[in-house]
């Protein structure tokens, strides 16, 4: 079948209503996505949207009316607080759900006993209703799990050669699907947020329930309000993961995950600071706008060959709830939560350890890398395994741990030895601080501090959201390197001499606490410094 693009004019909306008279489907614009549309008092035809959408049969359809008298027919009463929400709301992007008249077939209510019904007010959608002379149902044009389409060339690439007719109305303006709340029950409850916002429908009606699949992944063997809940939606073929948090934390998540294939699907805001490709749904404050862009956004994605793609959060309020239900089901319920790392390094003797553990008082987690490096080497270890492989088994004691003084002495032995430990250890340390730090996102902590007196030789700065170095006058870390290791000058000064100089860590960006006065100055330095950091994140 050759689907046929319709333009906007009379000839065009009598084609369209002539196609749907006669039992067959045309996608037609709304306000709130494009609707695939067939009559909804013909099974035949209605049948029909099920297997161009490849659509379960079980979700049922939303009814589209264009005329206040043409609702009674299709329930079987109207409640006052549904006449209510109509007179405010109607026509508009709101969908109301009513125990059903006979008339409607079973496969229009997806063998539930109600039925939703619409008075869309996009123009064309009303004057193709009008003209085809019978109600609507019309899901949105979508295939099953895909984007809605907001226009139709969108609805080209999933429905040509499946339906007779594409309608073009131009961009769909609200760009998310309706409202739709359920009033066939006791207590009105929202199962889908749109347009029309909860406080709208409070004010009209009082109190609303909103039902938890809003929000929330559905429990495994729980029964959907609403079928069209349950299933997977919205989704684009890349691997799509909600990322919650700050601006700033959300910025510095995706470049930490910079990658081939990796994209961003972002505030405009963000753009410039992110390191990789970029796909934006608006401005971070402004959830209209948000709304329309978002399912266009999604589709884009594909576009650019992603694989996957960190989305920014939307604020859940207002019209901003119906975007973060849309994106929480693009992303399969996959989310992550960021946390702002703070990454502590500087010389040995300078005072990191006093800072460290100022913070960890303060109820600051503390990453402590040296502790990962242990951990990653611990007996039947991957990495383990890999070093064994490139040293001999020469570099296990008899009880399989490893012994650390012989790796030493061969890995240091010359730069190429060197350079094949650090291509084996790296990148098992900072995967192992990366799932730390993941974990500690997802017990609810927003901030912690990676401790890492070789943070930037191991590139472990680029987990770092922002990096405090502690230095002191030479002559103060001799005295505590010889105090602390009891060790005589000479040893301690060899000690020093090995690691870089202060200049090494007291780069660009870095804030850099002096430590040369007490202990609790220096304590109370790194308090304050974090303080600060924390109330702006
Ligand atoms: O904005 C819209 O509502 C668009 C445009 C085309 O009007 N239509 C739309 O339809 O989004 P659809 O089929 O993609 O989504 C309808 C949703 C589904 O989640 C479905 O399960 C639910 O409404 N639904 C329909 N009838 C229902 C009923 N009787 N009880 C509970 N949920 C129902
Ligand atoms: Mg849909």
């Amino acid at each position: 079948m050759q689907t046929r693009l319709l333009h906007a004019t009379t000839e065009g909306i009598h084609e369209a209503a002539r196609l749907l008279r006669d039992g067959l489907l045309v996608a037609i614009p709304t306000e709130t996505v494009y609707g695939l549309a067939a009559d909804a008092l013909n099974p035949k035809a209605v049948a029909s949207i099920f297997a161009a959408k490849e659509r379960p049969m079980d979700n049922p359809l939303i009814v589209h009316i264009a005329d206040m008298d043409d609702w009674a027919p299709l329930v079987k009463e109207i409640p006052d607080n549904a006449r209510r929400l109509a007179q405010a709301y109607w026509p508009g992007p709101l969908t109301i759900i009513l125990p059903a008249a006979t008339c409607i077939p079973n496969e229009v209510r997806g063998g539930l006993s109600t039925v939703a019904v619409r008075f869309p007010s996009d123009p064309i959608a009303q004057a193709i209703i009008l003209h085809s002379g019978c109600p609507l149902a019309a899901p949105s044009a979508n295939r099953s799990g895909s984007p809605s389409p907001t226009n139709a060339a969108r609805v080209m690439e999933d429905m040509q050669g499946r339906i007779a007719a594409v309608m073009d109305g131009g961009d769909s303006a609200v760009g998310v699907e309706s409202t739709v709340i359920d009033l066939s029950c006791e207590k009105p409850r929202l199962l889908r947020p749109g347009g029309i916002t909860p406080q709208m429908l409070e004010e009209v009606i009082g109190d609303i329930e909103i039902d938890e699949a809003v929000t929330h992944a559905l429990k495994v063997g729980a029964v959907a309000a609403s079928p069209g809940m349950k299933y997977k939606h919205y989704a684009p073929k890349a691997r799509v993961r909600l990322v919650k948090g700050t601006a700033d934390a959300y910025i510095a998540y995706v470049n930490r995950h910079a990658a081939d294939g990796v994209a961003a699907l972002c505030f405009d805001e963000d753009t410039e600071q992110l390191r990789v490709p970029t796909v934006t749904y608006g401005h971070r404050d402004a959830p209209l706008e948000q709304a329309h862009l978002l399912f266009d956004a999604l589709r884009q994605i594909d576009e650019i060959g992603a694989h996957t793609v960190y989305a920014a959060c939307p604020k859940p309020e207002g019209v901003g709830l119906a975007v973060y239900n849309r994106i929480i089901r693009a992303a399969a319920f996959d989310i992550i939560n960021t946390i702002h790392v703070v990454g502590l390094t500087g010389p040995t003797g300078a005072g990191k350890s006093t800072v460290a553990d100022a913070w960890r008082q303060a109820g600051i987690p503390i990453v402590d890398a040296d502790e990962m490096a242990r951990r990653v080497v611990e007996p039947h270890s991957p990495c383990l395994a890999a070093l064994t492989a490139a040293f001999t088994d020469a570099i296990l004691n008899a009880d399989g741990t490893l012994d650390r003084r012989e790796l030493a002495r061969r890995a240091f032995a010359d730069p190429s030895a060197t350079k094949t430990l650090n291509d084996i250890t790296h990148p098992a340390i900072m995967a192992a601080i990366r799932q730390e730090l993941e974990n500690l996102a997802d017990n609810g902590h927003a901030l912690a501090v990676l401790d890492a007196p070789l943070l930037f030789e191991a590139g472990a700065d680029a987990l770092c959201d922002r990096v405090i170095a502690v230095t002191a006058p030479a002559e103060m870390r001799l005295a505590r390197i010889m105090a602390r290791d009891g060790i005589d000058r000479d040893t301690a000064l060899l000690r020093m001499h090995a690691q870089p100089d202060d200049t090494f860590y007291t780069r660009d960006g870095v804030t850099v606490l002096v430590n040369d006065k007490t202990p609790d100055a220096l304590r109370e330095q790194a308090l304050a410094v974090i303080a600060e950091r924390w109330c702006k994140a």
